[in-house]
């Protein structure tokens, strides 16, 4: 399973959901590839934003490896799994999909946990109370994609 977790700076959000996921990935055992990647290119080549590395240090998760990078329509054959953050990253991934098959591969990550509601990971970046909130949100989330995925 390669899996590729996406929102718009690659700096908040999608970088948690990459690091949460791999440690769920390691603590299971399984051999898959996780990455993300930022529908928007302002923030190319840096680290996750410094309340992101706080609050996953704060849960045992060191995501200090990560650069962002942008999204490119290649990641559309290259994964498996494509989670977008909020509506917003779907509709730019879902235009960038070439056919059905591609389409099919995304998904809006909350809906892991309540499925067809379509409930979105809300943009922390501009306040400063949203990120454990965004911990708790992908950490369920991730948990579902174990579930459903680890057969
Ligand atoms: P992210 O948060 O999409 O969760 O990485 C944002 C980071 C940067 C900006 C917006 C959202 N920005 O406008 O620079």
């Amino acid at each position: 399973m390669k899996i590729l977790m996406v929102c718009l700076g690659n700096i908040c959000r999608s970088p948690l959901a990459e690091g949460i996921m791999k440690h769920k990935v390691l603590e299971h055992g399984l051999d898959w590839q996780v990455d993300s990647a930022g529908t928007g290119s302002w923030h190319v080549g840096k680290l996750p934003d410094e309340r992101s590395i706080d609050v996953a240090q704060t849960h045992g998760l060191d995501i200090t490896d990560q650069r962002a990078r942008q999204f490119q329509a290649s990641d559309l054959d290259r994964y498996d799994l494509i989670f977008a953050m909020d509506a917003s990253n779907y509709q730019d991934i879902i235009r960038m999909a070439s056919d059905e098959g591609q389409k099919s591969k995304v998904e809006m990550i909350m809906n892991m946990v309540q499925p067809g509601m379509n409930q979105v990971v809300p943009d922390p970046y501009w306040g400063d109370d949203g990120f454990e909130n965004v911990y708790q949100m992908l950490d369920a989330a991730c948990a579902k994609v174990i579930e459903k995925y680890n057969s």
